[in-house]
């Protein structure tokens, strides 16, 4: 007996976990259905600091198949200089800088890997705007497998960097996330890889959820009422609804439906705000994105539908905010909490500014910004909005003058 199954996401057809991410019957994604045991917020309390301390909620049947580089349990800050600033009592940042690939990508990429070789795969790789990239190839190096990486070739050197230092096969692509996206799903299914949010997405979007389960516990086992998402594909906002959403199938959280979900992307790639301020539920892709946020890049996003649903059913909002808006919201972040982050958390950031100035939040509510990446991996692009420093000879009077 197996503790998951898959499910439809639309027929609701059932069927048993194997390398398969879409229904036979209406092509819809599966999803991973779970028997769970009983749980008590004792059930983790003295458990490891990773994600892994969710074992029960997450997809992997045999902890032997766990590939564990010490990902997730990061802080959930409370801001309160940040907060101060905006007029916030109740401020947190979730600060997934600081896992051990710099990004938010370790958890999806690390429950996807730990599958893959459950499921006997033999290589694994994914398609990437550079976060995912290293998350998957330094999973993959810990497994001791192979691992095929696609990706633009426009993206920060930081992340090409990374991903080739874990030695990982890297494409690089002369087009878009969504040609080296179409690239990896046809490669991926010919030659049995595991592309790990393609053909293992069913899997790869379960490592997400434990954004909510942390959260969760890291606030008491309460619920936020505002929650901020950057967006790309959509992958991880629906992943996040399904963990708080689980939380309360097993009786940790009481009703989850209160809380607001913000959808955050970038303007020169932000398909979901448009058909969210169009009203209408048929996301148009954007050909030729062209954001500072380039880990937020995906100009077809695989999840765009659902994350309007979402939207929908926690009676949200979608906005959007420019390359200055992103890069100063940065500036913002770093010199009020001391938390350094790449262009996509200043997305969150940013939309978490307009938020409040649009009244749309509460001074009291709990809000938890979501920041998914690190700075370090940007440097190019947030050095734009610094000034160069000026280099002295090392001469005691001429250095004196400048320090004031
Ligand atoms: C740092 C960062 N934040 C957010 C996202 C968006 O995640 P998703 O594609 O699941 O919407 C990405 C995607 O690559 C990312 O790298
Ligand atoms: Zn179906």
């Amino acid at each position: 007996m197996t503790r998951t199954s898959l499910q439809c996401r639309e027929c609701k057809k059932e069927y048993e976990t194997a390398f398969k991410y879409v229904c036979d019957d209406c092509f819809g994604p599966l999803d991973v259905k779970y028997d769970f045991p009983t749980l008590t917020k004792d059930t983790f309390s003295n458990r490891q600091h990773t994600y892994w301390r969710y074992f029960e909620l997450l997809p992997i049947e045999n902890k032997s198949n766990i590939v564990n580089i010490g990902a997730g349990m990061t802080p959930l800050t409370k801001a309160e200089n940040l907060g101060k600033k905006l007029g916030l009592n109740n401020l947190y940042i979730k600060n997934d800088s600081v896992n051990p690939t710099f990004s938010f990508k370790d958890r999806p990429a690390g429950v996807a890997i730990s599958k893959a070789k459950e499921l006997g795969l033999t290589a694994v790789g994914c398609a990437s705007t550079g976060n995912l990239a290293s998350a998957t190839a330094a999973h993959a190096a810990a497994a001791g497998l192979p691992c095929h990486v696609f990706a633009p070739s426009n993206i920060e050197m930081a992340k090409i960097t990374q991903a080739l230092s874990y030695g990982a096969n890297y494409i690089a692509v002369d087009g878009t996330y969504d040609d080296a996206n179409r690239i990896a799903a046809q490669i991926g299914d010919s030659k049995g890889i595991g592309i790990v949010n393609i053909n293992m997405r069913s899997h790869y979007v379960e490592g997400s959820k434990t954004f909510s389960y942390e959260v969760a516990e890291q606030l008491d086992w309460t619920v936020p009422d505002q929650l901020i998402v950057p967006v790309g594909s959509g992958a991880m906002l629906n992943a996040i609804c399904k963990g708080f959403e689980e939380l309360q199938t097993v009786s940790l959280l009481d009703d989850v439906s209160n809380m607001h979900m913000i959808a955050a992307q970038p303007h020169g790639c932000a398909p979901i705000v448009d058909a969210f301020k169009k009203n209408t539920k048929e996301v148009i892709p954007v050909e030729n994105p062209d954001t500072v946020a380039k880990s937020l890049a995906i100009g077809d996003p695989g999840d765009g539908r659902y994350v309007l649903k979402r939207l929908e059913q926690y009676n949200g909002f979608a906005e959007e905010c420019n390359n200055q808006e992103i890069l100063d919201a940065i500036l913002l972040l770093a010199q009020t909490e001391g938390i350094f982050t790449e262009p996509a958390g200043g997305v969150s950031i940013s939309i978490l500014q307009k938020m409040v100035e649009q009244g749309k939040i509460d001074k009291n509510d709990k809000v938890v910004c979501y920041v998914t990446g690190n700075g370090l991996k940007a440097t190019e692009s947030i050095m734009q909005v610094l000034t160069k420093p000026t280099v002295y000879k090392p001469n005691i009077n001429e250095i004196s003058a400048v320090v004031q």
